[in-house]
């Protein structure tokens, strides 16, 4: 789409359970806040829409554990989590909430509307119910003993201790966790989506209309969802929480939080029309609105699947782009609330930004590294020590001190006042700085068009690096002690010192408008320091020689950003450490039997073996074979399809972004009719399921294994 007349952006609703970490902030709402700013600096029609996702099982549980009410809950996590946002200056129109009647009301009438339409099914099922409570259990309710390590920390959906995705039917000694009871099968009516009906309108809508513009990562997700034939899904829930379904005989139901959910981007969408007297309509239903969810890999499915399918039955347009991201990982795990191996945002907020020294350069800092390692095509790690080199080796050494010592020079050289261009005395040096702040800006153009936001970041902190290298060649310093009397050498000298000047300070001028959607503060401040409003920072001035106009007096410089410590560094792994909540020793996993013993090999016959870690980045199941799944592993210099007999332990969606360890150098044979370039390696636990194999912490895709 080029052009569109409007933008709507949204951001993951996230659900206002407990504090959100900066995983979800590099996931969903840095990207979104760089591309909603972006947009604003070109004066596009653009509307940046969040708020908080308050339906579901996980508002009741939290409530439990915290002894209080689901009302109180939402209360209290909505405002924590938009003041974060506000803190981290993610700059939503509107931070809405799934609670608000505008939400019910629309959320209501979107299932009406299908309904009515004969969109939805109903089903009948059993599921467990806790006759002391008079309750049906959704999944959350349930808890038992781990059938995969034995620990009592399992729920009907996921196993607290190993992250065991689960099944109600799987836990052994299930008990319902509002009575205590053991809970008994009982029949219950739902409406369901039938998502399969839908099939031909995703693989042409998804794999054909977008497979050129989807990130490989959630197009590869979505063909493994359909691939593996879509179920229908229920859309309603029996549970005393979340938005009535508006139907006399479904008493007592409310419709499933991710029905509601994203329709919350529309009822946000609504509220923010009504404060600012616009009208909502044109964008939902106009095709020249560009809508772009930004989300994590877990939500791809619903935004990528199920929510598109809504969206058309009921008259809406459909999104134009879904940049998920991988998750963030935190120095060598995986981040968990449970574990508490986690960084949240108001942890940041308060041991950096809340600090003497600290406010928007600390803000800026964090956007930075959570941009620079931003994961847009794989799992990325927060690694403090990373934090504190990117801030202290590019924000400091690079960005922040090419602007410092360009306003010192021009203080000391010019008498703090824009000097001349003479442009009869322009050498190479000049020329091509010059020619580079001109082309910078088409390709940070491309690169945010494209959702690469740390390849623009990088093209942005390199046109500062290429300003210092130019300010080294070009030592005005030097130059200077020439101009001593009012002798030809010394006119030139100062002329010498002027272009160097000039082009350094309209570089300073393009960085701000270059890095403004990135980091914001550190833009403000540069237009305090040269005293220029805000109207400077529009898009259309990027690529200009002109922004500053000779003769102007200028501020003396501000640091723009200060060095972190290697003591802060310290506190903050320290600290992660102290707090992580320990996983069980699995309680009931047997000894491996070992069934042959091979015959005693020599180390030339392993080393025979090319063993090689790889990324799966698509996979889907084989026609007619059961247990076998089609991977294709990308290796760092080249991608592989492997064949591999693991479709009965792993799911096609769930393979895709793991790592495996690849033997690379198998002669290729068919399975099925496809040729597989290797094999990967699992190993078999106790119960008989297929474990893979893989690296203990993220390595590049072609590393070898020894
Ligand atoms: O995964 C989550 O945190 C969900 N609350 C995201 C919802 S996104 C949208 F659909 F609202
Ligand atoms: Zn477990």
């Amino acid at each position: 789409m080029t052009d569109p007349k409007r933008y709507l952006i949204t951001s993951a609703l996230p659900y206002a359970n407990g504090l959100k970490h900066v995983g979800h902030l590099a996931g969903a709402y840095i990207p979104a806040d760089i591309y909603a700013r972006y947009l604003r600096a070109q004066k596009r029609d653009v509307v940046f829409v969040c708020g908080s996702d308050e339906h579901g099982t996980a508002i009741p549980i939290q409530a439990m554990k915290e002894g209080t009410t689901s009302r109180a809950i939402i209360d209290k996590y909505h405002q924590a989590i938009k003041d974060d946002f506000s803190d981290l200056d993610i700059s939503f129109d509107i931070y809405h909430r799934t609670s608000e009647p505008i939400h019910h009301e629309t959320a209501q009438e979107f299932f009406t509307k299908l309904n009515d339409a004969g969109e939805l099914e109903t089903k009948e099922t059993e599921q467990y119910y806790d006759e002391s409570t008079k309750t049906f259990l959704a999944d959350r309710y349930i808890k038992g003993t781990c059938p995969n390590c034995g620990s009592d920390r399992a729920f009907g959906d996921q196993c607290e201790n190993c992250g065991t995705t689960l099944s109600p039917d799987e836990l052994i000694n299930p008990v319902s966790t509002l009575s205590g009871a053991t809970p008994v099968k009982k029949k219950t009516t739902h409406w369901y989506l039938p998502l399969g009906k839908h099939e031909q309108f995703l693989r042409d809508w998804i794999l054909e209309e977008h497979k050129d513009d989807w990130r490989a990562t959630v197009a590869g997700q979505c063909k493994g969802w359909i691939d593996g034939g879509l179920q229908s899904r229920a859309v309603t829930r029996d549970l005393d929480w979340g938005i009535k379904v508006p139907l006399k005989e479904a008493e007592g139901k409310v419709l499933y939080v991710w029905f509601d959910a994203p329709i919350g981007y529309i009822s946000a969408t609504k509220q923010w029309a009504i404060n600012n007297k616009k009208d909502w309509k044109p964008y939902w239903e106009d095709k020249d609105t560009k809508l772009v969810h930004f989300i994590g890999k877990d939500n791809i499915v619903f935004h990528c699947i199920i929510f598109p399918i809504m969206l058309k039955l009921h008259g809406n347009i459909l999104p134009d782009n879904v940049p998920a991201n991988e998750f963030l990982n935190l120095e060598g795990d995986k981040m968990s609330t449970s574990r508490n191996w986690k960084l949240e945002m108001r942890d940041y907020i308060n041991d950096f930004v809340k600090k003497e020294n600290g406010g928007g350069q600390c803000v800026d800092m964090l956007r930075y590294y959570l941009t620079q390692i931003a994961p847009e095509t794989k799992d990325s790690e927060f690694m403090w020590k990373g934090f504190q080199d990117a801030v202290n080796s590019e924000l400091v050494s690079v960005f922040g001190n090419f602007v410092n010592r360009t306003f010192v020079l021009m203080h000391k050289l010019c008498k703090g006042k824009v000097p001349k261009l003479h442009e009869d005395i322009l050498d190479d040096n000049d020329k091509s700085l010059i020619a580079e702040i001109e082309n910078t800006k088409a390709e940070v153009q491309s690169a945010i068009e494209y959702y690469h936001f740390k390849d623009a970041l990088f093209q942005i902190i390199d046109l500062s690096r290429k300003g210092n290298q130019y300010m080294q060649k070009k030592e005005p310093w030097i130059v200077a002690k020439l101009t001593t009397d009012d002798g030809p050498q010394s006119i030139a000298a100062q002329k010498s010192i002027d272009n160097t000047l000039h082009i350094c300070l309209q570089l300073c001028a393009n960085l701000a408008v270059l890095i403004n959607p990135f980091l914001p503060n550190t833009a403000k401040k540069m237009l305090y320091m040269m005293k220029v409003v805000d109207k400077m920072l529009d898009w259309d001035n990027a690529g200009k020689l002109k922004l500053l106009s000779v003769g102007y007096s200028l501020r003396e410089p501000q640091l723009l950003f200060r060095k972190i410590e290697d003591t802060e560094i310290a506190e903050q792994i320290e600290k992660l450490k102290a707090g992580l909540v320990k996983q069980e020793t699995p309680k009931k996993m047997e000894e491996p039997k070992v069934t042959t013993v091979k015959a005693e090999i020599v180390y030339d016959d392993f080393a025979k073996l090319e063993l090689k870690a790889g990324t799966v980045t698509a996979c889907e199941k084989v026609a007619k074979a059961d247990k076998l799944l089609k991977l294709e592993v990308d290796l760092g210099t080249e991608k592989r399809t492997i064949v591999s007999g693991i479709a009965l332990h792993y799911s096609p969606e769930e393979m895709v972004g793991k790592q495996v360890v690849v033997v690379t150098n198998l002669a290729p044979r068919k399975m099925k009719g496809i040729e597989s370039q290797g094999m990967i390696l699992t190993a078999e636990d106790s119960d008989g399921k297929l474990q893979l194999l893989k690296p203990e912490n993220p390595v590049s895709p072609g590393s070898n294994v020894s």
